[in-house]
């Protein structure tokens, strides 16, 4: 098979990595990729967002099955603009795609279909919102409705800050926020493959959205993760399958949008309830790291069957281990950071091990920094500490001075 990946971080290259174990691929193309992904397939530049634009090329090149990686393809239609073409795709449609898009979405299918979740209050005007927040006091949440790049979000601790998040959303024309009770509890990240009919769960993790060490610092796209998440225990999955995930696909269903694409959902969880924080419609970034670290080529056969509407057939070999990837960011992310700084040490070493690139990009024949999150450093082992001392001492030989880590990931777990 001809397969086409679309995006160029760290989520892309662990399935393009993946992808390209399993003997059914032949032929590896990725849109935009990096520096990683050019290693193992061949890097083309194309509009990713513009459906017209992928479906042609895939129609020219005689691919026979197109992976979209990141949301922002999802939200623009590139699946619907593929499947119209008769070409095979996984990912959502845009309608289905909504579920990552507005959080206002997400919520009015929670209520629907009675799946737990945070209570909240939806405005588009300033004024009520305010009073709404005077009204229910800090903590609370509020969350700017679209896609933001995991920077919409604001857990306020007090009312200035909520207040201040508020005025952000409203500063520009329109503006429209989610404003969400406060949860507490453990977070995970859990993944369903749906074909539209069945669901099938292919792993849990956990990620690190600080950008510090004890969770301090700025939010980001996540420093590390590792999987499985210890606080999945059984019942919570069931439990989150029978209240929120089938839930949810059911009524996409009845909708008449069903959802296709990996569910990736982010629960808080609390005295074995969990509750849903969100949803994306793609898989996570660094999770799919630590995941595809533990699925290797079999990622294929799954992302085929979700797109053929074959899961019902499907299973997941799971190995009994732990995966645990540590990002490597540009000094100053998430804010300004420097680009084109040389980077050494990236040589393959242990098949238990795998350097992933996220932002990089070849200049003279050289690996340079490109982006924020740079590098995912990702180890397996029978245990989680093996995964992390792994990946740890596998970080150390990594030659960059403009890149700083975390040093606790897993902390919780370990
Ligand atoms: P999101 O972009 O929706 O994932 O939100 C980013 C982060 O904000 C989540 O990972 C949570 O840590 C936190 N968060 C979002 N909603 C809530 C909530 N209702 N209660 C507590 N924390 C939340
Ligand atoms: N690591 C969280 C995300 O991909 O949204």
């Amino acid at each position: 098979m001809k397969i086409l990946i679309l995006g160029g971080g760290g989520r892309e290259h662990a399935l393009a990595w993946a992808i390209n174990q399993n003997p059914k691929c032949t032929s590896l193309l990725c849109a935009p990729g990096n520096a990683g992904i050019a290693g193992i397939a061949e890097c083309v530049a194309l509009d990713i967002e513009d459906g017209e634009t992928v479906a042609k090329f895939a129609k020219e090149q005689a691919v026979d099955f197109v992976v979209i990686g990141p949301e922002a393809p999802l939200a623009t239609g590139v699946a619907d603009a593929l499947r119209g073409e008769n070409i095979l795709c996984f990912g959502p449609t845009a309608d289905a795609a909504q579920l990552e898009a507005s959080k206002s979405f997400t919520k009015e299918i929670c209520a629907a279909c009675n799946a737990p979740t945070a209570s909240y209050a939806f405005f588009t005007e300033l004024e009520p919102a305010r009073a709404y927040i005077h009204e229910h006091g800090a903590p609370i949440v509020i969350k700017a409705d679209g896609l933001a790049a995991g920077k919409g979000v604001t857990v306020a601790m007090d009312e200035a800050q909520a207040l201040a998040a508020l005025d952000d959303i409203f500063s520009g024309a329109g503006g429209a926020v989610v404003i969400e009770e406060f949860m507490e509890g453990e977070e995970a990240s859990f993944f369903v493959l749906s074909d539209g009919k069945t669901a099938l769960p292919i792993g849990t993790a956990q990620d690190h959205k600080r950008a510090f060490d004890k969770d301090e610092g700025p939010n980001t796209g996540g420093m590390g993760a590792y999987s499985p998440a210890p606080v999945m225990t059984e019942a919570v999955t069931q439990k989150a399958m029978d209240e929120i995930i089938q839930p949810t696909l059911d009524e996409m269903s009845r909708r008449g949008t069903p959802f296709q694409g990996v569910l990736f959902a982010g629960f808080m969880i609390k005295n074995g309830q969990p509750r849903l924080v969100e949803y994306n419609v793609r898989f996570g970034d660094p999770e799919i790291q630590a995941i595809a670290m533990r699925l290797g080529g079999q990622i294929l056969d799954l992302l085929l069957a979700s797109a053929e509407g074959t899961l019902d057939q499907a299973k997941v070999n799971w190995a009994d281990d732990h995966a645990l990837t540590i990002v490597m960011a540009a000094k100053g992310y998430p804010g300004s950071y420097a680009k084109g700084e040389t980077i050494a040490g990236l040589e393959e070493r242990s098949p238990q091990v795998k350097v992933f690139h996220a932002g990089t990009a070849i200049v003279d024949g050289e690996v340079v920094s490109n982006g924020g999150r740079v590098l995912a450093i990702t180890a397996r082992g029978e245990t989680l500490k093996d995964a992390h001392d792994r990946a740890y001492a596998r970080l150390k030989r990594i030659d960059w001075p403009g890149g700083f880590t975390r040093s606790d990931i897993g902390w919780r777990a370990l």
